[in-house]
């Protein structure tokens, strides 16, 4: 079985500071690669920023610095933010590093071969802001200023010669590829969004500018740089050091397990990405799953709306998991979702503080009192006892399933049912009443610490290190985390040591509380 696993972040334009709709995307992201690893692959975790075109060039001189100091500056708070936000990123990729522009020109070079490129002359609209071109019917005029229908963004004429990519040429094989693979465009309902536009008909698409110099030179012609779109999207093998086959990465990890973005780039990367590697003949990620956006009031947060939220505020207030346990559980996977102080304290008041923290703290505190800080080891599991530990043990193929299948909101239901239920089982069993029966006493304890380990270990991708926290309990280390375990009844070792643990989650106090 190939347990190799790729997942990419889309990479982000440093044409200002990062907001929480990248740390959403980049959360998520992390999520899957923490699980993938405890659940035994090998996983390469890619993110990184997309520095060439004209959106950065002109916001480098609207700042009168060169675009590649520009960039510097703001790339590296992107890469900040990933430490912050604690990413298991593998690596992070610039388009402007010369790895990635190497592998860019050879994929041109592959391009030109195979003649799937030709030269000729671009008439129609641009958007700079989406570095994307528009036909007529996708533009509407407001108040005499032409934009794009979808994104809002206004447009610019553009006249010059330009390369062509024949995309009209993979219409078909496209839409082959799609029906043979159902799953590569996801969630369904983007999906039947793509293949409409494909249907539709597809144009030939301008892949080189030449009004302007912030990019990659088309080899043999240094007056055309590649279209930022192209560029961009090898950052993906690139990254791999494709077309360099020495060090095994790009065949080890390609094609990509999946590619992460948001709902807005995913005809770049369902349409455009796939007919220029299999114009290329390269194989295609096996999948693509366009994400909602996270809102500000109705709207998408973008910096050209001035609407933004900063993760980094959010964090100092609330502390990173809070906001990563909130993005991961509170945003219906796929669809649209927004912040909002109100439900992040619920979070964390009902689910982290009472029900996952008080847990902890309260079966380590009565282990600690009442069998001698040890794990116990006189056990006799009733039906009680096993009917919670099996929900792990029956769910684990299941659980798998839902993350292959990006159903987060399950995966995260789950534990929070557990959590309830152990809670319950805990109260209803009465452990403190049952001094005169050791064994039982001991069964209740074991059975629920035993809890404790599994959800932590579960939590882990989503809230890695309060889960860490609650896993000094048990002295387990991140590298004892091991997904298949959580089937495992007997996992704690009798007679070990208990530790006792620090309040993991403080409680709000809440304005009307
Ligand atoms: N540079 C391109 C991507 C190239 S990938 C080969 C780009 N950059 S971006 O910085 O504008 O956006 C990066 C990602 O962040 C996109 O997936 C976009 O959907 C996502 N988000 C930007 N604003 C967002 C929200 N408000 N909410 C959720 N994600 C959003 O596009």
């Amino acid at each position: 079985m190939d347990k190799n696993f790729y997942i990419t972040t889309p990479i982000y334009y440093p044409s200002a500071k990062p907001h929480m709709g990248h740390a959403y995307s980049s959360i998520i992201a992390d999520f899957f690669a923490r699980f993938k690893k405890i659940d035994g692959y090998d996983v390469f975790f890619l993110t990184g920023t997309d520095e060439h075109g004209l959106k950065i060039q002109r916001a480098a001189e609207k700042k009168g610095v060169e675009p590649l100091e520009f960039c510097d500056e703001i790339s590296q708070t992107f890469k900040d933010l990933s430490k912050v936000l604690n990413l298991t990123n593998t690596d992070f990729i610039r388009t402007t590093e010369k790895r990635h522009k190497i592998s860019v020109q050879n994929l041109w070079d592959q391009l030109k071969k195979n003649e799937d490129i030709y030269l000729s002359k671009y008439s129609g609209w641009y958007s700079i802001s989406d570095e994307a071109f528009y036909s007529e019917d996708e533009i509407e005029e407001i108040e005499g200023n032409k934009r794009s229908i979808s994104s809002k963004s206004s447009v610019e004429w553009v006249d010059e010669e330009s390369f062509f990519f024949k995309l009209s040429k993979w219409e078909k094989p496209l839409l082959n590829f799609y029906d043979e693979n159902p799953n590569f465009i996801l969630p369904e309902s983007r999906k039947n969004e793509v293949i409409s536009f494909v249907k539709n008909g597809l144009k030939d698409l301008s892949v080189s500018r030449k009004s302007f110099s912030w990019g990659i030179k088309v080899p043999g012609n240094e007056d055309h740089v590649i279209y930022v779109w192209l560029d961009a999207l090898t950052n993906y093998i690139s990254a791999l050091n494709y077309p360099d086959k020495k060090d095994n990465l790009f065949k080890k990890f390609w094609p990509a397990s999946i590619h992460l973005i948001g709902k807005d780039i995913l005809r770049f990367h369902a349409v455009y990405w796939p007919a220029f590697l299999m114009a290329a003949k390269i194989p295609l990620p096996k999948k693509v799953y366009g994400h909602g956006w996270i809102l500000s009031g109705e709207e998408k947060m973008s910096k050209s709306k001035g609407n933004i939220l900063d993760p980094l505020e959010i964090i100092k207030i609330y502390g990173l998991d809070p906001l990563r346990y909130y993005l991961i559980k509170e945003v219906s996977f796929g669809n649209d979702g927004n912040i909002s102080k109100e439900r992040l304290e619920d979070c964390i008041n009902s689910d982290l503080a009472n029900n996952y923290g008080n847990l902890c703290q309260r079966v380590t505190t009565f282990a600690i009192k009442n069998c001698n800080g040890k794990i116990p080891n006189e056990i006799d599991f009733s039906e009680v006892d096993l009917k919670l530990l099996n929900k792990f043990k029956s769910n684990l193929e299941n659980l798998r399933y839902k993350i292959d299948n990006q159903d987060i909101n399950y995966y995260i239901n789950f534990i929070v049912e557990c959590l309830f239920e152990t809670n319950k089982y805990f109260n209803d069993q009465e452990p403190w009443k049952k001094k005169d029966q050791k064994i039982r006493l001991n069964t209740i304890v074991y059975t629920t610490l035993e809890v404790v380990r599994k959800i932590s270990f579960m939590l882990f991708p989503i809230i890695p290190h309060s889960a860490l926290k609650a896993l000094k309990i048990f002295n387990i280390n991140e590298e004892e985390i091991i997904f298949s375990t959580i089937e495992n009844h007997e996992y704690l070792k009798r007679g070990s040591s208990i530790n006792s643990i620090d309040i993991l989650f403080k409680k709000i106090e809440k304005e009307n509380d």
